[in-house]
């Protein structure tokens, strides 16, 4: 075989398989990186996976819809699924192995443990889908336990997630370092998320009133702007503009902690989430 050409991953559907592959790349002396994900690869997801590639010997991803992160009436059921084309899109990467299960190999008959998830995970998506970080939660320490990785990709896309990755790890002890990735986003400004798939072309149109009131903030900000809710009214302004009038929030908080601020200093992030049609998106922009 040429030195270039894809090399399809190992996959991997059973919680012994991968503890044991993955110990057995720990025991030969090999650094792991693990990068957690639902599927539906795009570019955002392989940017983690090219961090990993950079850090660490072996890289590992995980391809679970995770149903205890979904609230009723929310998308599991319309999430896409389709491992073959994630196959194919690794197979052009240097991952070695693919982690991914059925939902009964992850939840057990009578599973009924759950991790109480970290207080930065009540604002903002917390208020919105309620449950939604304990799921997240529960589901990526599971992970960590079955794949013991030295580090551990997430993407500043899901902001508050990483927040919530961080403190979990650091609250738990658990031995994996987590590292945040910035956001990739497609020529057009909106940051690319499996959701997107959703979105019909005026849709599309539409929701870049998402990254283009975060540019604003951004703008206001580096022009000296410090009252939060002046920005804000100004994003909520484009958003409307737009037609989006269904906003789960507009934000501007601390990036540690997302309390909200009222005056706006290096460390502020703008944090968006709204409604476009029957598809919910976000997306953030570091200020400082
Ligand atoms: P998923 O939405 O598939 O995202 C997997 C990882 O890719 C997350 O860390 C996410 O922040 C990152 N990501 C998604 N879009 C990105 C983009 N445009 N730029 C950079 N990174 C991006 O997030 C989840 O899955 C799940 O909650 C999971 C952590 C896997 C737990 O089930």
């Amino acid at each position: 075989m040429s030195s270039g050409a894809p090399t399809r991953p190992r996959v991997l559907t059973t919680a012994a398989e991968i503890f044991h592959a993955v110990e057995a790349l720990r025991s030969a002396g090999q650094t792991v990186g693990l990068v957690p994900t639902m599927g539906a690869l795009h570019a955002g997801h392989l940017s983690l996976v090219e961090a990993a590639g950079r850090d660490c010997d072996r890289t590992v991803v995980t391809i679970f819809v995770n149903p205890t992160q979904f609230g009723p009436g929310e998308d599991l059921a319309r999430y896409p699924r389709d491992l073959e084309a994630d196959l194919e899109v690794l197979a052009q990467t240097g991952v070695d192995l693919v982690f991914a299960p059925a939902a009964e190999e992850i939840y057990r008959p009578g599973h009924s443990t759950f991790v109480l998830p970290p207080d930065v995970a009540q604002p903002l998506e917390g208020r919105c889908r309620p449950g939604h970080f304990q799921g997240v939660a529960t589901v990526v320490l599971k992970l960590l336990l079955l794949a013991p990785a030295h580090a551990a990709y997430f993407g500043e896309k899901d902001f508050q997630q990483l927040l919530v990755m961080r403190r979990m790890v650091a609250d738990l002890n658990v031995p994996t370092a987590v590292r945040g990735c910035p956001i990739v986003r497609d020529a057009d400004g909106l940051a690319m998320s499996s959701r997107n798939a959703y979105l019909t072309p005026a849709e599309r149109q539409r929701a870049l009133a998402i990254p283009r009131c975060l540019e604003l903030a951004a703008d206001r900000y580096r022009a000296g702007q410090r009252d939060s809710a002046a920005i804000a009214a100004g994003m909520r302004q484009v958003l409307a503009d737009a037609g989006l009038d269904r906003i789960d929030y507009v934000a501007l908080a601390d990036a540690e902690t997302l309390a909200e601020a009222t005056q706006l200093g290096p460390s502020s992030v703008a944090l968006v989430a709204a409604h476009v049609g029957a598809t919910r998106l976000i997306d953030n922009r570091r200020l400082g």
